[in-house]
């Protein structure tokens, strides 16, 4: 019988044990085993293993997270952590490895087939949606979902009180959630990474729609919105183990300035974690459970080095190297229809 490692990394999302489970049915039947690596990349540093069997996967459809845990850990940063993975790797005696992540944990996973574990396969994860090469990743639906919910709940609040209601989403340097969130939940004004905040213009938006007898405003803005000619603004200046900032905190000074210029109460609301807690919605199940099914068959093929990856609608498989090599941002166009409704 063939062993296959499975791994999850980076941040959580809802839609991750779907996919473990349909790898674990689907490889099953194909005659493979598998063992389970604990909290991503740490888990192979520090030789962590359970078995994942039929039992392990049984009832985890609906539940968010990752049964195995996960951890932004890149065993690149710190000296003699890649030979302990690549020595515990061997030690496991795996004949592949199906790594679920976003761009730093496929990013590791790249390098990874070049340094010593040739035998990956890649699934892609995140809230985020700035994988290349997939029209969508798991987690971002759910994501989108829950903002959703909670623009719809800050409007009737805002309405009573006569206030405008910035909104801040997450997406690291992507304005996905924000946009699709925002046009979903019919925001006033979207403000994504791609497009720098002009602050006269919001407010003369928001002045305009006051004028024809509003008296409250939805703003959704993007942890990762950067004011024209200011710095991206983040919590801490300590940097993650891939070099990423902590972002956060765009919505406060973005209310402060609306306040000070609009003369309109304003208020925040940071919707942080939340956005990634929590069970997923149909569409992230069924694409993480295609994903899964995608995986077992590229294992099967030993088509290693591949990303499983949605495109128009069918599952096809892309070269991992090209789905870490840039971040997928927002469409203009999209954005352009979101501005269709601001003001
Ligand atoms: O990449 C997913 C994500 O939720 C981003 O949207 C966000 O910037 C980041 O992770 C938050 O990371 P952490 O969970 O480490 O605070």
């Amino acid at each position: 019988m063939s062993k296959a490692g499975v791994l999850t990394g980076g941040g959580d999302c809802p839609g991750l044990n779907p996919v473990i489970r349909a790898i674990v049915r689907k490889g099953l039947n194909e005659g493979y085993e598998f063992t389970g690596i604990k909290n991503g990349w740490m888990g192979l540093i520090e030789n962590d293993t359970v078995p994942l069997d039929l039992g392990a996967v049984s009832g985890i459809l609906p539940k968010g997270g990752t049964i195995l845990g996960t951890s932004r850990t890149n065993p690149y940063k710190k000296e003699g952590d890649l030979k302990k993975l690549i020595d515990n790797y061997k030690k496991l005696n795996l004949e592949a490895l199906v790594v679920i992540g976003g761009e730093d944990t496929l990013g590791v996973a790249n390098k990874l087939t070049k340094d010593g574990i040739p035998n990956i396969i890649g699934v892609p994860k995140t809230i985020d949606n700035d994988l290349s090469c997939t029209d969508y990743t798991f987690g971002f639906d759910t994501a989108l979902n829950v903002a959703m919910e909670c623009i719809d709940r800050l409007h009737t609040t805002a309405e009573s009180h006569h206030r405008i209601i910035v909104v801040e989403v997450m997406g690291r340097h992507a304005g996905w959630i924000a946009v699709e969130s925002g046009i979903a939940g019919g925001a006033d004004v979207i403000l994504i990474p791609e497009v720098p905040i002009d602050i006269k213009e919001v407010c003369e938006l928001i002045k305009k729609r006051h004028s024809r007898g509003k008296t409250f405003s939805i703003v959704v803005v993007a942890e990762g919105a950067q004011f024209k000619d200011k710095e991206l603004i983040t919590q801490e200046e300590k940097l993650d183990a891939f070099g990423h900032v902590r972002l956060g905190g765009i919505g406060d000074r973005l209310a402060v300035e609306i306040e000070k210029r609009t003369g309109y109460e304003t208020r925040v609301s940071v919707l942080g974690h939340i956005q990634r807690g929590g069970s997923p919605t149909a569409f992230d199940r069924v694409l993480g459970t295609r994903f899964g099914v995608k995986a077992v068959e590229l294992l099967k093929a030993k088509k290693f080095g591949r990303m499983a990856a949605l495109a128009s609608n069918k599952i096809i498989d892309v070269p991992l190297q090209d789905a870490v090599k840039e971040l997928k941002t927002v469409d203009i166009e999209l954005y352009d229809i979101a501005k269709v409704f601001f003001g």
